[in-house]
């Protein structure tokens, strides 16, 4: 075996990491727009030579309002795979029912935090910020697909918030303790999420032939491009809302709107793609969807004429 997570020692880690909403941000809590939302890892602002520290700095919130509403939209999504997961796999084993239904009932405690931030992002920015959507037509454009695609999906986005909470600890930067506080309080519960994902893909998985597991890779691919072109739209909207804040067309916009997608991409896939336990499990799953996912993640090598 690959790893060695059980339901019931991983029900019994998340009951112990368990907070309340207000442990994280009270209702009448104000985010700190003085400082960062985001780490810099994960919004590469600072980089941006065409804008000066203030405007970097809005720039920035406006990549932590794309965080909640990224994780808003995912999610929503998470939930409903969950349910259905749980519900054929009622009976039998009684750790993996209370397992998975906390799971669920943290998501749905997630969906509300983050809601609870974007209210507070709202009442304390001084522009709309538009975002893709809505989130039922995105999760019903996820929740199309096989089950053993989705279940890695979700697996990448757990494991990927791993990553995220290590980018907000490593900044030193300026950032806003409250942003930091709803990191690290997502990655703890993540971390439990992980590994209870990590077991119901392994069950998906069970049993499946070569020809299903390569439409499966075919369909995982199919999610991660559909996210992909949404994070593309994402930073359109971005700087059109950095432009409305500021009241400017920037110098370079189409290169920042560029700039900025990459960012997301490494953010919300390919920090969850290149993640070792993701990698593990899918390698477990299909070696053959292993190597597919590598290929895809390794930058082309320029043709260099004989
Ligand atoms: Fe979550
Ligand atoms: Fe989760």
């Amino acid at each position: 075996m690959y790893h060695d997570f059980n339901y019931e020692a991983t029900l019994a880690s998340s009951l112990r990491a368990q907070w309340q909403l207000d442990d994280v941000l009270r209702a009448d809590q104000e985010l700190d727009f003085s400082r960062n939302l985001m780490p810099e890892s994960l919004a590469r602002t600072a980089a941006v030579a065409s804008l000066n520290p203030f405007e970097q700095r809005i720039l920035n919130q406006i990549s932590a309002h794309q965080y909640l509403s990224i994780f808003g939209v995912v999610e929503e999504f998470i939930l409903p795979f969950l349910f259905d997961h749980a519900r054929p796999a009622l009976r039998g084993d009684d750790w993996r029912v209370r397992a998975i239904l906390n799971f669920a009932s943290e998501e749905a405690k997630h969906i509300h935090l983050f809601k609870r931030f974007h209210a507070a992002f709202v009442r304390g920015f001084p522009v709309d910020c538009q975002v893709i959507g809505p989130s039922e037509a995105i999760g019903a454009e996820v929740l199309r697909h096989d089950p053993l695609a989705v279940g890695l999906v979700i697996l990448m986005i757990e494991w990927m918030t791993q990553q995220h909470y290590l980018g907000s600890i490593r900044d030193d930067g300026d950032l806003d303790p409250l942003f930091k506080s709803l990191m690290r309080h997502h990655w703890m519960e993540e971390a439990q999420h992980a590994k209870l994902d990590t077991l119901i893909v392994d069950a998906l998985a069970e049993g499946r032939s070569e020809r299903e597991l390569a439409q499966v890779t075919n369909e995982f691919f199919q999610i991660a491009g559909f996210l992909d072109k949404s994070l593309q739209v994402q930073a359109r909207f971005n700087v059109e809302s950095l432009e409305r804040g500021l009241g400017r067309t920037i110098d370079g916009r189409d290169a920042l709107i560029v700039q900025q997608y990459r960012a997301a991409r490494w953010t919300y896939l390919i920090s969850g793609l290149t993640h070792d336990r993701f990698k593990a499990t899918l390698e477990a799953s299909s070696p053959k969807m292993a190597a597919r996912v590598a290929a895809a993640l390794t930058p082309r090598q320029p043709q260099v004429a004989a």
